[in-house]
């Protein structure tokens, strides 16, 4: 019977995933309605045009659970209701019914790895005694050494230090992130109950999918053995192991139960293309992250490797793959490729690199351009179409990230990209608040006035207008139904590529002008072209107008090129 029968969307919406443009909203510094200075759900609902116009499919919304926020809302005490510092249930419920008016989707971000120390549960556990059952759903051990004064091992927390800290009573236990954080005891069945309850929670409030937080960690080896550097891939004692593969699958069967499919794209960071793609099967989730084009330096080699080693490792799953320049985590891209060094997106590594914002900017559009003409779906994190550099200089007392607490202050942390929005206007609040005198949760900088919602949207070469010009022009599909992509050999200092007979995207990375094919129209270019020449840290989009000319360089003119594509193949 054919879907229309059965009163089902037919098959291309249902896979609206596949390509879908998601756009990140950090509650807590999109909007603030209520003058408290603190983004909330009403300053989201206020702001949906804003994203409808932007032209996204779909809106991921960081944790917006109740939390004592020692990790920004991935610390949850309650994976069914809403902070109330940010709204309500029913407001959610509303906010997702509005979005999907506006054409948007929503998905929300689900944390199995661990709670809040505060959830009931830990509170549990810490009320009762080593060996109870309450202490099952967790890692308690003794520790090591003669009075059990040690860790039980030497695994590492992800913000540094170790990821044991000891209960009141002697007992230690695990949390691979902050102390506040404890992990989850995923071989007990009371936590796969638990969160498969809280994703039919969710999906049967509206929303469209879920973003799974640190999706790769949440099977522990029981025997709690160390982290050798030559251990095999799915050998490692808390990353990728082979039962949480079991898990997946069974959220995949709840998710494909629903009325109306609902996705499941996993937070996975793995260095190993083909064992990334292992979550991808077709019973496993439907998309991750790809972080190894985020973390990509600036360079058109790892760019175009990153980018082909992603289409490679999808391909036999035949799951999209997925891009993404920014995120919550990372340092901003126009200070990250600005950099003398691009190659580091985490800010632990950045200390003291000397930064060019206009070469950042530049770079980042080009990106922004790149990003969006390769086949998948797309992720924009808030404040990234405004082309907001990262917040530097955050005073030592005004910071949150426990990656900076933890660090002893040796590690900036991630609060340089999570500053609240600028909107409107020539100060602080910049139209983020209606109150002019609230105090922000993170300070904007007093020079974010040209970077205001408003200010770009007066631009048309502003980083806004090239959002919403990509954004639109993407939604056309110019390369036709899922046309593959088909590299161009236009040498080592661009990324070249076409996808259908008529479109193609070429990225110049090198100091010489790029020539473009005749008879090809210019869409879209991220900087000015200087004639029929692309320059150095630009995109463009071509479109061919007449079917008798092809992508490939001008014959005559491929010698001028650039230095570095003469010595090709010697
Ligand atoms: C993910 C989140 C990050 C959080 C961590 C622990 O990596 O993106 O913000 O700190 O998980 O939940
Ligand atoms: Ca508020």
């Amino acid at each position: 019977m054919s879907a229309a029968l059965l009163g089902r969307e037919p098959e291309h919406t249902l896979a609206w995933w596949r390509d879908a443009v998601v756009y990140q909203v950090y509650v807590r510094s999109f909007g603030d309605a209520n003058g408290d200075g603190i983004g909330d759900l009403a300053g989201v609902r206020e702001r949906l045009p804003y994203l409808a116009a932007l032209g996204v499919d779909a809106l991921w919304f960081n944790p917006w659970y109740p939390s004592p926020l020692a990790d920004a809302g991935y610390d949850i005490t309650d994976y069914r209701s809403i902070d109330p510092v940010i709204g309500t249930l029913s407001e959610a419920e509303r906010l997702i019914a509005e979005a999907r008016e506006l054409g948007m989707r929503t998905i929300v971000d689900i944390v199995p790895n661990h709670v809040s120390s505060q959830h009931p549960w830990f509170r549990d556990a810490l009320a009762s005694p080593p060996g109870s059952a309450a202490r099952e759903r967790f890692w308690f051990r003794p520790g090591a050494g003669a009075m059990g004064e040690l860790p039980p091992n030497g695994w590492q927390s992800i913000f540094g230090g170790s990821a044991w800290s000891r209960a009141g009573d002697g007992e230690w236990y695990l949390h691979l992130f902050a102390p506040e954080q404890p992990d989850l005891n995923w071989e007990h069945p009371d936590v796969w109950a638990e969160h498969e309850g809280i994703l039919r929670f969710w999906f049967e409030r509206g929303v469209a999918g879920v973003r799974i937080d640190s999706a790769a960690l949440l099977v522990k080896d029981p025997r709690l053995s160390e982290e050798r550097p030559d251990a095999e891939p799915g050998d490692h004692p808390f990353v990728d192991r082979d039962q949480l593969h079991e898990i997946y699958r069974r959220w995949r069967a709840i998710a494909d139960g629903c009325d109306e499919p609902r996705v499941l794209i996993g937070e996975v960071w793995l260095p190993d293309a083909d064992r990334f793609a292992r979550y991808l099967r077709p019973d496993e989730l439907h998309t991750a992250f790809n972080f190894d084009f985020l973390a990509c330096p600036w360079e058109p080699g790892p760019m175009r490797a990153s980018i082909q080693s992603a289409l490679s490792a999808h391909a036999p799953v035949d799951a999209p793959a997925t891009w993404v320049l920014s995120n919550h985590d990372v340092t901003r891209p126009v200070t990250r490729y600005g950099r003398a060094d691009t190659s580091f997106a985490f800010e632990s590594k950045r200390v003291g690199t000397p930064t060019d914002l206009n070469r950042g900017r530049r770079r980042a559009r080009a990106a922004a351009l790149l990003a969006m003409a390769l086949p998948g779906s797309m992720y924009i994190y808030q404040g990234e179409e405004l082309g907001l550099p990262e917040v530097e200089d955050i005073p030592p007392d005004r910071r949150q990230d426990p990656m900076w607490l933890r660090s002893g202050g040796v590690d900036p942390g991630r609060d340089g990209c999570r500053v609240p929005l600028p909107w409107s206007g020539d100060k602080p609040p910049y139209g983020f608040s209606p109150n002019e005198q609230a105090e922000l949760w993170l300070e904007q900088p007093t020079d974010w006035s040209p970077l205001s919602v408003a200010a770009q949207s007066a631009d048309p070469g502003s980083m806004l207008s090239l959002y919403r010009t990509g954004l639109h022009v993407r939604r056309e599909a110019p390369w036709g139904s899922g046309a593959e992509l088909r590299w161009l050999p236009y040498g080592e200092q661009v990324i070249a590529f076409a996808r259908g007979d008529r479109f193609a995207c070429i990225v110049n990375f090198g100091r010489e002008p790029v020539e473009l094919p005749r008879d090809a129209m210019p869409l879209v270019a991220s900087s000015e072209l200087r004639g029929s020449s692309l320059p150095q840290d630009t995109t463009v989009w071509l479109y061919l107008s007449t079917n008798r000319a092809t992508f490939e360089p001008e014959p005559n003119r491929t010698d001028n090129h650039n230095e570095n594509d003469r010595g090709e193949g010697r």
